[in-house]
């Protein structure tokens, strides 16, 4: 076990757990060797049976899957008890808008529910246009093209675009899509520590000749840890190294620069110098996809050779017209964002004051509270929501065990006594539970 993560457990725990462990996976191994056509023997699984069943002999109640039943706003209601809510992307409280309802509704009603098809083969609705034309004016890009997954969008565009000969240098940080984009296309992958402009030209700087072509990927607003990259920096070192940038700007759309264009915004980087711009329409957009933005010659090839696109149904009609009805609200109601940032500001700021960690969050639109271990991480998260409040433990391996965290993500729709209210009882729940 020497080097494992503790998992927040004293020795003597440990090893009455791993006993404990041991029995039962010598029972499943039994089980699965007596089951030829059972997949226990897959390795992942088995990794993933045994951090469930450790959990399990902990007596834990998994945080994991909980149904919200009605929309989950900055209030929700999770086993029949309304609580406070910093579990949804909604960060300009959108999702329960009238007229984004409306607008979905209007496509449906026009188009049906789904588009029954790739667009490439009858799957194109005026709504994909319209949308696309959009999301491309925001960036200044000369065109765009939306997915049905922000998730698939990285993946199949990054795994399309480079390949075996290629480098993809990014953030250690970045969103697991990025990095299974970057396994399938067969490029060299270097990850450079957490937003280290400089490490990240030592890196490309020995790495970039062996390589034919080099992108490099950034989020705009990392969402494990709320802060921001130095854009400008990101874009000299790119033209520098002859490499392509792309940033992931999933959630920094609504959230970061004055008015919530994005990083670009807020760095004052012309968007025309990311060649690149990535987003999600299930975060400040209130529906569900992904997009690419960049130069017409890009986005064509992607339009008709892309795997994850050409293969794969259109984006359903009351998605795409709902998206774009929540990005010109956003361009209409500025207040939502500034209220956006001043909550999360506000929260950080309380946060702080009490000695919680919040690591390097912007205070924009995700606040962590870094408590430690993995099991600690889970305990708070439990013992806050007997408190009334919702947010979600983010354990290992999705950051280093010693960072595990709970997650605050904002929304125009907190107000400012259910935020003092959520701190007040973060301190509690945090007291609660030992180190
Ligand atoms: C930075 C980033 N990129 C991409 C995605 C995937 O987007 P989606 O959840 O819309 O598939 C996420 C999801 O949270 C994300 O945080």
């Amino acid at each position: 076990m020497t080097g494992a993560p503790s998992f927040g457990l004293s020795g003597a725990a440990r090893l009455a757990l791993v006993q404990r462990l041991a029995r039962r996976r010598e029972g499943q191994e039994r089980q699965a060797a007596a089951d030829p056509r059972g997949f226990g023997a897959i390795q992942n699984l088995k990794d993933w049976a045994l951090v469930r069943d450790g959990v399990e002999a902990l007596g834990i109640e998994s945080p994991y899957f909980r149904p919200h039943e009605g929309r989950a706003g900055a209030r929700s209601v999770i086993a029949g008890r309304e609580v406070i809510n910093f579990g949804s992307y909604d960060y300009l409280g959108l999702n329960g808008d009238p007229r984004i309802h409306a607008a979905a509704a209007d496509a449906m009603a026009r188009h049906g529910v789904s588009c029954s098809a790739s667009r490439l083969v009858s799957g194109e609705r005026p709504v994909h246009g319209a949308l696309e034309a959009r999301i491309a004016a925001h960036y200044g890009a000369e065109a765009a093209l939306v997915l049905t997954s922000g998730h698939a969008t990285n993946v199949t565009v990054i795994g399309h675009l480079v390949g075996p000969r290629d480098l993809v240098l990014h953030d250690a940080a970045i969103h697991n899509s990025c990095t299974e984009g970057a396994r399938l296309s067969g490029a060299r992958r270097l990850p450079f520590p957490h937003n280290d402009l400089a490490a990240a030209e030592r890196e490309l700087a020995r790495a970039r000749r062996a390589a034919q072509r080099a992108l490099v990927v950034v989020e705009g607003h990392y969402s494990m840890d709320g802060d921001v990259p130095d854009l400008a920096g990101f874009v000299r070192l790119a033209r520098k190294h002859d490499a392509w940038l792309m940033v992931d700007d999933a959630h920094g759309l609504g959230v970061v620069g004055a008015t919530g264009k994005g990083v670009f915004e807020a760095a004052g980087v012309d968007p025309a110098e990311i060649d690149i711009w990535m987003g999600t329409l299930s975060k400040t957009l209130c529906s569900c996809g992904g997009y690419v933005a960049a130069r017409a010659e890009l986005v064509d090839w992607l339009r008709y050779t892309v795997p994850g696109f050409v293969y794969s149904v259109g984006l359903a009609p009351p998605l795409a017209a709902a998206a774009t009805a929540a990005f010109d609200i956003m361009a209409a109601e500025p207040w939502r964002v500034a209220k956006l940032q001043a909550n999360a500001l506000l929260f950080r700021d309380l946060c702080r004051a009490r000695g919680l960690d919040t690591g390097e969050s912007a205070g924009l639109g995700i606040v962590p509270v870094v408590l430690g271990s993995s099991l600690r991480a889970v305990q708070v998260s439990a013992a806050l929501l007997e408190r009334g409040v919702n947010a979600l433990p983010i354990v290992f391996p999705a950051v280093p065990e010693k960072t595990a965290r709970l997650r605050f993500f904002f929304s125009a729709e907190h107000e400012e006594a259910d935020l003092r209210e959520a701190v007040a009882q973060l301190a509690a729940a945090v007291a609660s539970v030992k180190a």
